[in-house]
């Protein structure tokens, strides 16, 4: 099948490669030259682990092609996916102007098209929004009427940073909301094998669906760090409880890792934007609204930990060590990170921070601009002289260091572990002063 995808960002690229790898013919959609020709080298634009190698082998083959001429690739294809980003717009709402205008540019392409396209969107919205807002845009550009002229639908990924290949191949379920039964077989016959079910269903469903599903996600999380709060207050350990009730395969053990709350380009835009439309139907929702107060807090949990644990109980005029920057581990994005919040709040409480990340460093020197932040090449010299450390990624690297290691660089070796990477018995046994979320002292 001959496919486009417009917005070559961790989705559209990502699909793309794996559409490709499964035969299909795919011309990728960018306004960003520099992105479009890295891609023609074979060459990843972004961080992902098996993207690069993909696109190595894809790109000679002519399998994969990237351009930034929207109107030939749309003409040129049967299956039109819409992958642009839609970052929050005042916190509270999602931001639509990539999304109209590569809808609008879609729809202008179709006008010249003298055949049956299906235009399929995988960007994340408000429910309501592939009918009430694209669909028109679509027939006001093209002239044509969708569900006759052209199809259209609208299909959520699920995929996560980091491990984004692996999920795009191997989904937990495919959903497809559709216009119409034509639009749909058209969206399915390129899922077929990708031995996932399939649930069809219409294009708001499926929208409300991928926000639903981030948004309790967020909300398990939210949960199991408000539990690890009580935990640590009750003397028991978050860990065995998360085991203790994920057992249950009704809850499951996934997504139950307590630490310092959830960030990334995803989960703080989507439950806010669905808060928001909670309100604005008139069933405002105290679920959404706590899962996100619980988030704000927990960050700062580390820096109270911290506190507690330093002799005068004060960070002023300290050298903190902070480990890992990204708002998870193999990724090199800083999107909403909670180490935002954390260095800045440090800083502000009159600390000097040295932080390293084996990934974000780019972003991070974007991000911060401060005299008494340090962004380190190495981990070691984070830790060099520091009088105590909050580990905020859990990056493999780090849990390699050892209690030697800690005690040997620091100053004094205090450790906020706030992600649980370390084992702390070994750590409390062998002379760190280790306080990690969600465990009693
Ligand atoms: P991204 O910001 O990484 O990439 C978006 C790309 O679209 C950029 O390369 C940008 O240059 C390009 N673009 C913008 N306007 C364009 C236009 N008019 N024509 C062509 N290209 C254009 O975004 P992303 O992380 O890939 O997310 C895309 C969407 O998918 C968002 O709605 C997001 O919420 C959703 N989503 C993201 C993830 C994820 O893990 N990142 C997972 C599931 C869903
Ligand atoms: C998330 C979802 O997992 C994907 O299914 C979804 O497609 C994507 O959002 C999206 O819509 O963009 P992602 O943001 O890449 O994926 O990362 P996750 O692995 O879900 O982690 C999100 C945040 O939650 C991270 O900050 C992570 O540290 C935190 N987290 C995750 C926890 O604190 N505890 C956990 O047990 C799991």
């Amino acid at each position: 099948m001959k496919i486009a995808v417009i917005g070559t960002g961790y989705v559209g690229l990502v699909a793309g490669a794996c559409f490709a790898s499964k035969a299909h013919d795919v011309i990728c959609v960018d306004v960003i030259k520099e992105k479009v020709d890295k891609i023609n080298r074979g060459i990843s634009p972004i961080f992902e682990e098996g993207l690069e190698d993909m696109l190595h082998d894809l790109v000679p083959r002519k399998k994969l092609r990237a351009t930034l001429n929207l109107k030939k690739a749309v003409l040129e294809s049967e299956l039109i996916f819409i992958s642009v980003g839609t970052p929050s717009k005042d916190e509270a709402k999602f931001d639509y102007t990539y999304l109209e205008q590569a809808t609008k540019d879609v729809g202008l392409a179709l006008k010249e098209a003298d055949d049956y396209k299906v235009v399929v969107i995988k960007s994340t919205c408000i429910p309501g929004t592939t009918i009430n807002l694209l669909k028109p845009i679509l027939e006001q550009m093209s002239g044509k009427k969708c569900g006759k002229d052209f199809g259209l639908g609208f299909s959520p990924e699920f995929l996560r940073e980091g491990v984004a290949v692996y999920d795009f191949m191997n989904p937990d379920r495919i959903v497809i909301g559709g216009v119409d039964d034509k639009s749909i077989e058209m969206i399915e016959s390129v899922f077929i094998n990708f031995n996932s079910p399939i649930m069809n269903t219409d294009p708001t469903t499926a929208e409300m669906i991928k926000i639903t599903s981030n948004s309790f996600l967020a909300m398990k999380i939210s949960f199991i760090n408000e539990m690890a709060n009580i935990a640590e207050k009750i003397g028991s350990d978050i860990k065995d409880i998360a085991k203790g009730i994920g057992m249950d395969s009704r809850i499951s053990p996934k997504f139950l890792g307590a630490g310092l709350g959830w960030g990334g380009s995803c989960f703080p835009k989507d439950v806010s934007a669905l808060c928001q439309q909670t309100k604005e139907v008139g069933v405002p929702s105290l679920m959404l609204e706590s899962t996100i107060a619980v988030n704000k807090k927990q960050p700062l949990r580390s820096i109270e930990l911290l506190e507690e644990a330093l002799e005068d109980n004060t960070v002023k005029g300290k050298k903190i060590a902070v480990l890992g920057l990204a708002f998870k581990p193999n990724t090199d994005d800083m999107r909403e990170a909670v180490s935002i919040p954390i260095i800045n709040s440090l800083l502000d409480k009159g600390a000097e921070v040295h932080a390293h990340d084996p990934a974000a460093m780019k972003n991070a020197k974007e991000i911060f601009d401060s005299p008494n932040l340090f962004l380190e090449e190495d981990p070691i010299q984070a830790l060099s002289d520091a009088e105590g450390c909050i580990l905020v990624t859990e990056w493999r690297i780090y849990g390699q260091l050892s209690p030697k290691t800690f005690k040997g660089a620091m100053k004094t070796p205090i450790l906020i572990d706030g992600r649980r990477l370390f084992d702390s018995k070994k750590m409390r046994t062998r002379g760190i002063k280790y306080f990690g979320i969600g465990l009693g002292k």
